[in-house]
């Protein structure tokens, strides 16, 4: 008979109990292995496996994994079934690589466009954010790996995550900022919950009672374990006190060592040290049992997920006819990103593959398209002969399609954007192709919202976000009417950034963000300032006509 995780805590001395509080390294929890306890792996993240290759010394040196649609692009599927199937194959890719702990889903609210991170996080309405991350969860546990839903809480931007202040007041943290997590952890149980960097109305998350214990676990009836985002411990014994069961990545045995002498000196009561060794060993126990189980996955299908998800997530925009494309038609494909798509973000959830280009799948499917690179991929600057080589090509074609979007380096983790605008040479390009072509379409890859001072004038707009490996399969299928745009956007597009709810708050002064819209985020805010904006919350167009039925 194995021990019991009691009888195992009753066993272990105080230096291991304050060992297994912290990770063994950047991935690993720590093995205590004359009680037989192992030590499991963790890793990111949201939208596709980021594991470091064995035997390699750098944490960035991942293996190859299939990179599905990042958390923008799944939730405008609006559709929980959508995040549980590509849970699941994560899980089933977690376990045939040995992680016991997937890092994901992130379930932050979009407070402002701006937010580097937004690329990651669902949605700026928390009920839809949450229903998403229930089912992303049940996925993944499904496949008996658990989910470590992030990051816990108010941490809403990029600058100065690592200590910033967001000030929030009861009724907004309640409705708007704590409700997507609320749901997931009832809905979903998931086995660990990550807490954030930043502090929650002065309190660094990582030793915030309030939202550790008195609400995570006292009002919702959270059972698992609380660890810390990497590096986001502040004081490790008042942590301890507060919820936050396992410090990642550790810190070397410099805070085991507080633990130690809390406990010694008095300051630390055992019993608190004993109820986090607790909390982690049900999950390690679970996680190392289940981990025996046979595991495999097939790369090809999961391939065929991630084209399929990304398809489901392309959100049609705006459509005067210039879309579905058509045999026969003179088709040229304009901006690089037709090449070499941007598909995933910058930062810890960058997954290490290749993707399908929207011109590769169309040489697959034998379509007649000609290419112009017109702009570079991941800068903004106007080569004077492409430019002028896509407007002619765009003028003697029938339709004109423009693959516009955001370079990563202007958005990633670890920062936020400065301004919601493309980069001019594309701003710029578009404008002028669309003075001599009526049938130009523009297909937009980006994390999160762009000004669109085009929209009125282009015939089309196709919007698929950051869509994973897939995307190019998927922009072939929907733009030429192999599959039906059903994508909605699951955050508002605001004209202009000035009228964004936080405009005059974000990033805050370095010190505090003021949550001074309080509920008021998202299409709460445009609705009741009764704001026009470019396209609302929800808003998706499809090909299919409908026709009124008259009464006989
Ligand atoms: C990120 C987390 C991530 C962790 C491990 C942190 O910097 O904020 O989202 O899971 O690193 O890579």
């Amino acid at each position: 008979m194995n021990p019991t995780v009691q009888e195992l805590v009753a066993a272990l001395t105080l230096e291991e109990k304050a060992g297994l509080c912290s990770g063994a390294d950047f991935w690993h929890t720590k093995a205590v292995e004359r009680l037989g306890i192992p030590a499991i792996k963790v890793s990111d993240g949201p939208h596709g496996l980021r594991t470091q290759r064995e035997g390699s010394t750098d944490p960035n040196d991942s293996i190859e994994a299939v990179c599905f649609p990042a958390g923008c692009a799944a939730a405008a599927s609006f559709d929980p079934a959508l995040t549980r199937r590509m849970g699941a194959a994560l899980g089933r890719e977690a376990r045939a690589n040995g992680v016991q702990i997937l890092l994901g889903p992130a379930v932050n609210i979009k407070r402002s466009p701006l937010c580097g991170r937004n690329f990651e996080y669902y949605s700026e309405d928390p009920y839809l954010a949450g229903e998403l991350a229930a089912g992303f969860i049940n996925g993944v546990q499904s496949e008996g790996v658990g989910t470590s839903i992030k990051h816990f809480a108010a941490n809403d931007q990029e600058t100065r995550r690592l200590s910033v202040n967001s000030r929030v007041d009861e009724r907004t943290l309640q409705e708007i900022y704590l409700p997507a997590f609320e749901t997931a952890v009832k809905k979903a149980r998931p086995w660990t919950v990550m807490c954030s960097y930043n502090r929650l109305n002065g309190a660094y998350a990582s030793e915030n009672k309030p939202l550790l214990t008195d609400i995570l676990r006292g009002a919702w009836g959270f059972d698992g374990f609380v660890m810390s985002d990497w590096g986001a411990v502040n004081d490790r014994v008042k942590g301890i006190a507060a919820g936050l069961e396992l410090e990642m990545p550790g810190s070397q045995g410099v805070n085991d060592r507080r633990l130690i002498d809390a406990v010694r000196s008095g300051a630390l009561d055992e019993a608190v040290l004993d109820r986090a060794v607790t909390r982690i060993l049900n999950i390690v126990l679970l996680a190392a049992d289940l981990a025996q189980r046979p595991a495999a996955f097939d790369r090809a299908a999961h391939h065929r997920l991630a084209a399929e998800l990304a398809a489901q997530s392309g959100v049609l925009l705006r459509n005067l006819g210039a879309l579905p494309l058509h045999r026969g038609q003179k088709v040229v494909y304009i901006g690089a990103y037709a090449d070499q798509p941007r598909y995933q973000g910058g930062g810890s959830s960058h997954v290490n593959t290749t993707a399908v280009s929207a011109l590769d799948a169309a040489l697959l499917h034998d379509r007649m398209v000609q290419y112009v690179e017109g702009f570079p991929a991941d800068r903004d600057q106007r080569d004077e002969t492409e430019f002028l080589r896509a407007v002619t090509a765009a003028e003697a074609a029938d339709v004109a399609v423009i693959f516009a979007g955001l370079p990563d380096s202007f958005e990633s983790e670890g920062g936020d954007r400065r301004h919601m605008r493309l980069p001019d040479c594309q701003n710029n390009l578009i404008a002028r192709v669309a003075a001599v072509q009526k049938n130009t379409v523009v297909v937009l890859h980006t994390g999160a919202p762009v000004e669109c001072p085009w929209a009125d004038d282009v015939s089309s707009v196709l919007c698929m976000y950051l869509a994973g490996e897939g995307v190019g399969e998927a922009e072939d299928a929907l733009l030429w009417g192999d599959a039906d745009p059903c994508g909605r956007l699951p955050e508002t597009w605001p004209l202009r950034l000035e009228d964004t709810p936080c405009y005059l708050d974000f990033p805050g002064d370095g010190v505090t963000a003021d949550y001074r819209e309080g509920v008021y985020v998202g299409y709460r805010w445009y609705d009741a300032r009764r704001m026009p904006v470019r396209w609302p919350f929800g808003h998706g167009l499809s090909y299919t006509g409908y026709v009124t039925a008259t009464p006989c």
